[in-house]
């Protein structure tokens, strides 16, 4: 990926500068006119699918979260630059309770009013991560009047009697507080975004508590010793278990579980206090377990880890999506998750993760496989990313080559991405270390992707780092689109489904774009191969491949290619 000068970069900075300059006062009435012609974004539901309708159709997020500390005045102007090299159509960024609240219920709206009108100038989309009880598991982001007062905005007590830097969700007047503050939040929103920029909104960030699996105060004890609530025993299927109190319900797993209980009993009466008041998308991100072996108190304890998506579910209906921040560099554990919150119930959302390799920014096509309808990774802005040593020559643009790399390719065909996975017509797919190559079934058809192959027809070996990735859509019966990075894709018959089920057919080696259907060799042919670009939402043809450019299979390197595939057999 090209790199951009470093005058490049402080041109692009200064003119970020002038365009952030702060003040901008849109009316309610605005928001209203405006609110005819664009509809609340929302999450739909079909076959099992989902998509969030951005103006009536399928929307792929492709985002980026800015750091912490990013959402003021003073550093908006390192955040766009680092947007418009990304190709980013998203940006996530904070709201900060203690910025938005300073004095008890005198709200301050010009950090909202600002990033809105920022965004628009950079023809962005944002989701907004409200930072209120919750941060990373401690109320560090609750206003200073609130923080000076601990004696009724407790904190989690834990198993010695002592406090831990985690907010109590047993604190009434701090959830009073939270829906009062959020809610003004959201029914500003609602009136000064009726264009809609902001697609999301995140409540909380990484609710629970690290240090306590559980609040041990009084109070939470007798609660620990009392029944479990009906919807909870349900939800965990454990509706037969009667009145059963949490540990005899729920075991060595009872203390998570009763934290999760309370956390997301907490943020639903928030989340449904602003959805009643703008009912735009709500989301909460969850800080993981392993998902192989996270044993209670290994992890955060009381946000939606997988094994208490349940309980979330049942306790904070209004919360649209629980969400993984994906921290896990392992492909297995990195499959894992994904795999574990793309739920009938529950569409899958990567707020958070890694981007800042090849090898990790292939997972965004993983995510794709599973019908993602957005993917951000985490700190991708330049408030950090300033010069790492005198004299160096390196961009300070260019950690974000490898997730600008795929925004680039997916970014100009977004709609069309949505829109097909929305259908069930598309599947994508990134490169697993030990597996050069991987099948993609498509009824008659089956997509081979092999990995590491070479210039010409040579063996799949597997890239030397795991970077392959690619999406191919059915667009008619023998029709297909296909974009992606660092592997080669070719189509075998597949016969059809009764042939299948018969076990009729032979696959040779693997790679082959042949099988033996009911004991006859079918070959693929490519009837028309045709390299593109997408303007304007739409395929534009440019050149038709073949010979060496389709002898053996469609090659796809480090460009950002499209390819309209129509195949036969012979
Ligand atoms: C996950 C949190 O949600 C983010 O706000 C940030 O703290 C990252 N971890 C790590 O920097």
């Amino acid at each position: 990926m090209k790199t951009l000068s470093l005058l490049k970069i402080l041109v692009a900075l200064v003119g970020s500068a002038v365009c952030g300059v702060a003040g901008m006062a849109q009316t309610a009435a605005n928001g209203t006119a405006r609110a005819k012609e664009h509809p609340i974004p929302r999450i739909v539901e079909k076959d099992g699918r989902y998509a969030l309708l951005v103006d009536s159709a399928p929307y792929l997020m492709l985002g980026a979260q800015s750091n912490n500390s990013s959402d003021w005045p003073a550093t908006l102007d390192k955040v766009w630059p680092a947007i418009e090299y990304l190709h980013a159509n998203t940006l996530e960024t904070p709201i900060y309770w203690e910025q938005f609240e300073p004095e008890p219920g005198k709200f301050d709206y010009s950090q909202v009013d600002l990033i809105l009108k920022q965004a628009r100038e950079h023809h962005a989309h944002l989701v907004l991560l409200w930072f209120g009880t919750w941060k990373n598991g401690s109320q560090h982001y609750m206003p200073e009047w609130m923080k000076v007062k601990p004696e009724i905005y407790t904190h989690v007590t834990n198993k010695n009697g002592e406090l831990v830097d985690s907010p109590s969700p047993f604190a009434q007047a701090a959830l009073e507080a939270d829906k009062r503050a959020f809610t003004a939040f959201m029914k500003h929103l609602k009136e000064v975004d009726g264009e809609r920029t902001v697609l999301m909104v995140q409540v909380e960030n990484e609710t629970g508590t690290w240090g306590a699996m559980r609040d041990y105060s009084p109070e939470a004890e007798k609660l620990f010793a009392g029944p479990v609530p009906a919807e909870v025993l349900k939800a965990m299927g454990k509706g037969d278990a009667g009145a059963a109190s949490w540990r005899e319900a729920f075991g060595a797993e009872a203390d998570v579980d009763f934290h999760a209980w309370a956390v997301a009993k907490y943020v639903g009466e928030i989340a449904a206090a602003g959805k009643a008041a703008y009912p735009l998308p709500l989301y909460v991100n969850a800080a993981l377990r392993d998902p192989f072996k996270g044993a209670p108190g290994s992890y955060e304890s009381g946000g939606p880890t997988d094994n208490v998506l349940p309980i979330w579910k049942a306790e904070a209906p209004a919360i649209d999506v629980l969400a993984p921040d994906i921290y896990l560099p392992e492909t297995a554990s990195y499959l894992k998750v994904l795999e574990l919150y793309r739920r009938a119930d529950n569409p899958l959302f990567v707020p958070e993760t890694m981007g800042s390799s090849r090898t990790l920014a292939r997972f965004m096509f993983s995510a794709l496989g599973l019908q993602a309808i957005g993917y951000s990774p985490f700190g991708l802005d330049l408030t950090r990313a300033l010069p790492v040593r005198p004299g160096e020559n390196e961009s300070p643009l260019s950690f974000l080559d490898a997730t600008a790399e795929n925004y680039k390719l997916i970014g100009p065909m977004m709609r069309d991405v949505a829109r097909l996975n929305f259908e069930g017509k598309l599947q994508a797919t990134a490169e697993v270390e030990g597996e050069p190559t991987q099948t993609l079934h498509f009824g008659d058809w089956d997509a081979v992707i092999s990995y590491g192959t070479g210039r010409r027809g040579g063996t799949a070996k597997g890239n030397a780092e795991p970077q392959g990735r690619v999406l191919v859509a059915q667009l008619r019966e023998n029709q297909f689109l296909v974009a992606g990075y660092f592997c080669r894709v070719d189509f075998r018959p597949a016969g059809s489904e009764a042939q299948r089920k018969a076990g009729q057919i032979v696959n040779g080696t693997g790679q082959e774009p042949s099988a033996q259907i009911d004991g006859k060799w079918v070959h693929r042919q490519f009837l028309r191969v045709e390299e593109g670009t997408y303007v304007d939402g739409e395929f534009k043809f440019a050149r038709i491949l073949n010979g060496d450019q389709t002898d053996w299979g469609l090659g796809l390197g480090a460009e950002p290619v499209v390819v309209r595939v129509s195949v036969g057999t012979y």
